[in-house]
């Protein structure tokens, strides 16, 4: 018996609107994931839907409403498989066998252990003709914070760095203002807006007092939440980041113990105090992810790092970063300069840890080079 045809060309032109129609959920769908659907006929396009936010509808329902009764016989272009669970909506493979779908592509299966195939399973059950796997690298690439979160329940960690073409992150001053310009600065920004969470050392959050908001950012998004690792609680209740009127909860992360008068202030100023304690003394890097992908209210699914150089170094060395963002600036700050990355105890290149480069973008003056842990890279290692 053969299997259903492989997805056509114009099948893969419909999965490339479906995936930028899942895109307009950036920012706002966590822990959901971002999804886009296409109803269609042949080239032409009966329904768009996408996943707007968590507790909404999904991609395939809005696509479905849209097409009404044309939905009868016609084929569906989806990001993601369908789900077939009862969450806070109802399954949409019943959704799509219900309104007549014939035919479904669909680009990344569902890691989620609920769905994991079972879905794609559902449909075929029912007889609608299905091909899974188009353009599912792109799918999976949208997705990899939820796809990382869905199985491990930590959030996936970017770690964001702007340097001189020497590796440096600030003057021997401690000056960073400014490294980068105009618009790498902006894409900073759009990455936090995408983020469900900002995080910083406490030097950084000492020398700079940023306020880690995202500025300027065209679209609706959902302000991240704003950490700071600070062991001793060094960080000022002045600090701007807990400016009351400023989007977004603040959360200290701190080794200092529930109720110590250390933490009174910071609590009255509005932060929210996390008590992971390491053994050296310092925050628990590892024992933070966890409760972060673990929060009841709002998960966070995904984690942009920030610096500085010692907290990179940190994360680095414990393997707990699965993206790298470096903006490299078109000058020298030397030795005497803050190096990017702190300490890793590495003997020869051959031990450090890999990784690939994904993208390299011009920003005005400045270079974006986006860089991922190596496929089957163990998950201690970068
Ligand atoms: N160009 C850039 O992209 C960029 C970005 C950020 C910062 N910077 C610059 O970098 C400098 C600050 O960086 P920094 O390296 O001094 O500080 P940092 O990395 O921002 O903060 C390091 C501090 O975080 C705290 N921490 C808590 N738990 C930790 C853990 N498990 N591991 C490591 N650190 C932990 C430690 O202080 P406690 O032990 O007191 O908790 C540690 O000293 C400034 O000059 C700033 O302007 C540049």
């Amino acid at each position: 018996m053969s299997g259903p045809r492989e997805a056509s060309a114009g099948e893969r032109a419909h999965m490339a609107l479906a995936l930028r129609l899942a895109a307009e959920g950036r920012g706002r769908t966590s822990p959901n994931p971002m999804v886009g659907a296409v109803v269609f006929d042949g080239e032409r396009v009966l329904g768009e839907g996408f996943h707007p936010r968590a507790g909404e509808p999904h991609a395939e329902v809005f696509a479905l409403r849209a097409a009404g009764e044309r939905a009868r016989g016609a084929s569906m272009a989806v990001t993601l498989e369908p789900c077939c669970h009862t969450g806070r909506t109802g399954p949409c493979t019943d959704a799509v066998i219900a309104a007549g779908i014939r035919r479904v592509v669909v680009a990344a299966v569902d890691p989620n252990p609920l769905v994991a195939g079972e879905g794609l399973r559902r449909l075929e059950a029912a007889g609608v003709e299905v091909v899974s796997g188009v353009m599912a690298a792109e799918a999976e690439r949208l997705n990899e914070a939820f796809n990382r979160w869905i199985v491990s329940r930590r959030p996936f960690v970017t770690l964001k760095l702007a340097t001189s073409l020497d590796g440096r992150i600030a003057a021997r001053t401690g000056s960073s203002r400014w490294i980068t310009g105009p618009a790498a600065r902006a894409r900073v920004h759009a990455l936090r807006a995408a983020s469900d969470g900002v995080l910083v050392g406490v030097g950084t959050a000492l020398a700079d007092d940023p306020q880690l908001t995202a500025r300027d950012v065209p679209g609706l998004w959902d302000p991240p939440a704003r950490l700071v690792v600070d062991s001793q609680l060094r960080l000022p209740a002045t600090a701007r980041l807990l400016d009351a009127t400023l989007p977004g909860p603040v959360i200290v992360a701190t080794a200092v113990p529930p109720g110590d008068p250390r933490g009174h202030a910071l609590a009255a100023a509005g932060a929210e105090l996390l008590h992971v304690p390491g053994d050296d003394g310092r925050v628990d890097l590892e024992g933070l992810l966890v409760a972060l992908g673990a929060r009841a209210d709002k998960p966070i699914t995904s984690l942009l790092v920030e610096g500085g150089g010692v907290l990179a170094g940190a994360l680095v060395a414990r393997g707990l970063v699965d993206a790298l963002i470096l903006h490299k600036a078109p000058f020298l700050l030397g030795a005497d300069g803050v190096a990017a990355v702190g300490p890793l105890g590495l003997d020869a290149p051959g031990d450090a840890p890999r990784l690939v480069v994904a993208a390299v973008e011009r920003l005005g003056d400045d270079v974006e080079i986006v860089a991922h842990r190596a496929a089957g890279a163990a998950s201690r290692e970068v």
